[in-house]
């Protein structure tokens, strides 16, 4: 059992960095938070990160707008590496990773997706819940593949759809368990507890 090398991505606030951060600096989650990249500039997720003296790095992913390629993808890899990463967390990452980035770290990337997939992959599906009607939502934590949101799962956690609940309100109630769930998937990880065997991913007893 080694002490996990993460390097997060994100795009964000990086709330969820922090519930990961706030899990190591616990004690209850045996990893090293060792840099953040994230595409936008001026993103909340850089200033968390430096608050906690985390390299951080505002990396543009241009020309592309959905996803990391390229150049680009290049770069975050380079990045990634430079700080000898061995597991990469998206953290409210909105573009899709590539291959390229896929085989540098092989089943090691994971994702954080607010919605109960297969239900609603893609963007805004707090929205699409709410808009659909469903009566429970929720998150996702899974290994990242080649497709959309559609890698092996890890960890699911529920909330309910209440009467008069706006996106943001909805959106709300799913964080709070999004910050639950990835330092517990991340802890599963950590303690060599995750074996993938095709879409199933078996927790191993503690
Ligand atoms: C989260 O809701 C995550 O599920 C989604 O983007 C949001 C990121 O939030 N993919 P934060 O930056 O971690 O606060």
């Amino acid at each position: 059992m080694a002490t996990l090398r993460i390097g997060v991505l994100g795009s964000g606030s990086g709330s969820n960095m922090q519930s990961i951060l706030d899990a190591i600096q616990s004690g209850a989650l045996d990893a090293r938070l060792v840099c953040v990249i994230c595409d936008v500039p001026g993103a909340g997720i850089l200033d968390r990160a430096r608050k906690h003296s985390i390299p951080a790095y505002a990396l543009d992913a241009a020309p592309f707008k959905t996803k990391l390629d390229g150049e680009a993808e290049r770069r975050y890899i380079e990045t990634l590496r430079k700080h000898d990463v061995d597991t990469v967390v998206l953290a409210g990452f909105m573009r899709i990773v590539k291959p390229r980035l896929l085989h540098a770290f092989p089943n090691r990337v994971l994702n954080i997706h607010p919605a109960l997939l297969p239900a609603f992959p893609g963007v805004h599906a707090w929205e699409q819940a709410l808009t659909y009607g469903t009566k429970i939502a929720g998150c996702t934590v899974h290994f990242v593949d080649e497709g959309t949101d559609s890698g092996p799962i890890i960890v699911q956690r529920a909330v309910p759809v209440l009467p008069g609940d706006t996106p943001s309100m909805l959106h709300a109630r799913i964080q709070e368990q999004e910050h639950l769930a990835y330092p517990e998937a991340l802890r599963l990880l950590a303690a060599n507890r995750l074996r993938v065997n095709g879409r199933q991913v078996e927790i191993l007893p503690g």
